[in-house]
C-alpha cells in the first residue's frame, strides 16, 4: 500500500459534515484542497461519497483534481415515493452526474439495504443503469452481518461497504468475506479507526464508552500499544491491509497530517492481542452510540 496506494480509497463525510469523535470540524477549504491535492500525487485512484454528505459534492465538483479519481456514491430508496423506482432511481443518478459533472459513475451503493427485499424494484432500476452503461458497478453498503446475509442470497452485486478493523471483526467471524469473496464481490472496508475512537488517548475517549465494563479493553488496549512501542494508526492500518479478503480501504481524515500519518504507515508483522475483537454492536456501530 505505501507504494502505490491502489487500496485506499478517500473518504468524504469529512468534507460535508461534522464528522468523527473528536475534531467534529467540517474541513476547511485550504485542508480540503491540501488533502485533494496529496491524494491526486500519492496515486490514490478512488473517492467515496454519499448524496447525504452535505454540500460534499459541490466541493468536489469545483476542485480541479476531481477527474483523477473513480468516484464511488451512495443513494437512499425512500420508504414512500410518488415515482415510479425506474424514475426515482434515473432522477437520482442524473442528479448526481450533473452534481459531479461526470459522464458516469463508477460506483453506486444501496445506503439503506435494511429496506430490502422490500425495495427490490429500486434495485433493479439502478440494474438497468448499469447495463445502460450510466453506472460501472453497482452493491450496498452495510452496518450489520444479517441484513448482507440477506442480500447476498437475492441480488446479484459487484461491491459492498463494510465496517471492519481491529476492534471490529463482524462481517469476518460470521463467514461473509469469505463468501463475497467466491461471488467475486469486491470488498471495501471503512471505519477502520472507528470513527477516530481508536486513535485516542485513553484518557480523550468519552465516557460512555467506558462505563460499566467497557474500560477494560480501552485501557487494555492503551497499553498495549505502550508497551510495544505502537502507533494506533500503524496498527489499525496493519491490520486491515494484510486481510487477503479486504480490497479498498476506505479512510476519512480532517486534515493533511492526518492523511500524511496514513499513507506512510509502517508496514509491520504484529501479534493481535486478545482483548479485541469486541462483540458489542452498541460500541461498534456508530449509528447505536445515542444509546450507550
Ligand atoms: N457507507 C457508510 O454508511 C459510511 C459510514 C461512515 C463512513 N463512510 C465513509 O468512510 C469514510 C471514513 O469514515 P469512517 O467512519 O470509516 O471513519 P474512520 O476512517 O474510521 O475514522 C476517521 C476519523 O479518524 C480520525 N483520524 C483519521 N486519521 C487520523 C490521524 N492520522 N490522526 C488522528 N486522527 C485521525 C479523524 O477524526 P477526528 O479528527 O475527529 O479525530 C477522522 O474523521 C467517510 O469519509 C465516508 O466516506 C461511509
Amino acid at each position: 500500500m505505501q507504494k502505490t496506494n491502489t487500496k485506499l480509497v478517500l473518504g468524504t463525510a469529512q468534507f460535508g459534515g461534522r464528522y468523527g469523535i473528536s475534531s467534529r470540524k467540517i474541513v476547511n477549504d485550504i485542508q480540503f484542497k491540501k488533502i485533494m491535492d496529496y491524494s491526486k500525487k500519492k496515486k490514490i485512484k478512488q473517492l467515496d461519497t454519499a448524496r447525504g454528505y452535505g454540500n460534499c459534492e459541490a466541493r468536489l465538483k469545483k476542485n480541479k483534481n476531481i477527474d483523477s479519481f473513480n468516484i464511488t456514491t451512495k443513494i437512499f430508496f425512500p420508504k414512500k415515493s410518488n415515482k415510479k423506482p425506474e424514475d426515482y432511481v434515473r432522477f437520482q443518478i442524473n442528479r448526481i452526474i450533473k452534481n459531479l459533472n461526470l459522464t458516469k459513475i463508477y460506483c453506486v451503493l444501496i445506503h439503506n439495504p435494511g429496506n430490502f427485499p422490500k425495495r427490490s424494484k429500486y434495485f433493479y432500476a439502478l440494474k438497468k443503469l448499469k447495463q445502460e452503461g450510466l453506472i460501472k458497478n453497482i452493491g450496498f453498503s452495510v452496518y450489520e452481518t444479517n441484513y448482507l446475509k440477506n442480500i447476498i442470497k437475492k441480488y446479484d452485486f459487484d461491491t459492498v461497504q463494510l465496517p471492519y478493523s481491529i476492534i471490529d471483526r463482524r462481517f469476518e467471524e460470521s463467514g461473509c468475506l469469505k463468501i463475497l469473496k467466491k461471488k467475486g464481490i469486491k470488498i471495501y472496508a471503512r471505519s477502520i479507526f472507528l470513527q477516530g475512537l481508536l486513535l485516542l488517548n485513553y484518557n480523550k475517549i468519552p465516557k460512555k464508552f467506558k462505563r460499566k465494563k467497557r474500560s477494560n479493553a480501552w485501557r487494555s488496549w492503551s497499553d498495549w500499544l505502550k508497551i510495544n512501542e505502537l502507533s494506533p494508526i500503524d496498527v489499525c492500518l496493519n491490520f486491515v491491509n494484510s486481510n487477503k479478503h479486504i480490497d479498498q480501504i476506505v479512510v476519512g481524515v480532517h486534515n493533511l497530517e492526518h492523511l500524511k500519518k496514513i499513507i506512510n504507515f509502517k508496514r509491520k508483522k504484529i501479534h493481535y492481542p486478545k482483548f479485541f475483537p469486541l462483540k458489542n454492536n452498541k460500541i461498534l456501530n456508530p449509528l447505536k452510540w445515542n444509546t450507550l
